[in-house]
């Protein structure tokens, strides 16, 4: 079909403050897609602040962007009527970094898999809405008989988390916008709930937006990666390329500071000082190497090859990039 979420030169400012307003431009303008021909799994790292929820909640429609625009199989989600609304809320699904906040305490947890089922009409009668529900829960590894009749608090953090994952892919979306969606799990189940999303969107061809600080996740499921730094890109691509052979110092400072188990299989050149000092490239004015809050950073992306975008002096000697749309540098579906 084609392009099925755009988004333009979308950026955050959040404005704070009664008398005197405090400005924090926490996402500078951005572009990226999603297309229906190829779904695939983009992962958005960066650390804590750098913007990733932000951008998670702008493209999902949930935030107000700044500025920009943002479109849905090509309508204006501001312009849509509230058919196209009620569509984009069912093809476009997320999953947030706090499950609690979606959970009402007083309801059982089976109220936030029956509501949207009723909300979108893809039920006839009750026994399809059990029969839908079951297979849902079995479908992200849940005993429905030990879940379904519970209070949330009554289930554990990734039992709570497994039943956002089941809600989201409840509804047969198209994308998939989960913030940090295994935050709260230990790492055995991080993985299988990980495992579970790359098979959930093989099986229903649904394009992720994975958010996550933690490189090791990213590395694992997805196809490309945007890495952003104080709300801005400072490389992206695909994550072979990105992860293995980093290009932005940013990012070698956040490979280099990930613990790898076996020595031999190295990620990047390590040099041992994980602080930031030592990764400025001296006269680059990039969101990174600029720590002068001050000043207002370089925004230039340069292509460093068809796979992978730097922002940086490092990358200066390349073009800069011609498409603004980040996806325009991403691989395919492996
Ligand atoms: N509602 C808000 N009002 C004002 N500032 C905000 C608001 N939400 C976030 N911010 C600020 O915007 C910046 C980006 O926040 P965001 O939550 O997007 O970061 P994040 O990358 O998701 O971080 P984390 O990894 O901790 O979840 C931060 O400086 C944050 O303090
Ligand atoms: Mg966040």
């Amino acid at each position: 079909m084609g392009t099925l979420l755009e988004a333009k030169q979308v950026s955050k400012e959040y404005i704070s403050g009664t008398f005197v307003k405090n400005r924090n431009l926490a996402l500078k303008p951005i572009s990226f897609s999603i297309n229906d021909d190829s779904p695939s799994i983009t992962a958005i790292a960066g650390e804590s602040g750098s913007g990733k929820t932000t951008f998670a909640r702008v493209i999902a429609g949930i935030l107000d962007k700044s500025s920009g625009s943002l479109r849905y199989k090509d309508k204006d989600i501001n312009q849509m009527n509230s058919e196209d609304i009620l569509n984009f809320k069912k093809e476009v699904q997320t999953i947030f970094q706090d499950p609690f906040e979606v959970y009402n305490p007083f309801y059982k947890v089976d109220h936030v898999l029956t509501t949207p089922i009723k909300k979108f009409g893809l039920a006839e009668n009750k026994s399809d809405i059990d029969e839908m529900i079951i297979s849902a829960l079995e479908e992200v590894g849940l005993r429905p008989d030990e879940t379904l009749g519970r209070y949330p608090h009554q289930l554990s953090g990734g039992q709570r988390q497994r039943i956002m994952v089941a809600r989201a892919f409840l509804l047969k979306p198209k994308i998939i916008i989960a913030d940090e969606p295994v935050s709260m799990v230990d790492a055995s189940l991080r993985a299988t709930i990980l495992e579970e999303i790359k098979r959930l969107r093989e099986i229903h061809n649904i394009s992720v937006v994975y958010i996550t600080h933690d490189l090791t996740t990213a590395y694992q499921v997805a196809d490309n990666i945007i890495v952003l730094y104080k709300g801005q890109v400072v490389e992206a691509g695909d994550v072979e390329n990105v992860i293995n052979k980093p290009v932005h110092p940013y990012t070698q400072l956040l490979t280099d500071c990930v613990p790898r188990p076996d020595p031999d299989q190295k990620w990047s050149k390590t040099s041992g000082d994980i602080t930031i000092k030592s990764r400025i490239i001296n006269g680059c004015n990039c969101a990174f190497c600029n720590q002068n809050e001050s000043v207002e950073s370089d925004r230039k992306i340069y292509e460093f090859n068809k796979k992978q975008i730097v922002s940086c002096k490092v990358a200066e000697k390349k073009k800069i990039c011609a498409n603004e749309d980040i996806s325009a540098y991403f691989t395919k579906k492996k």
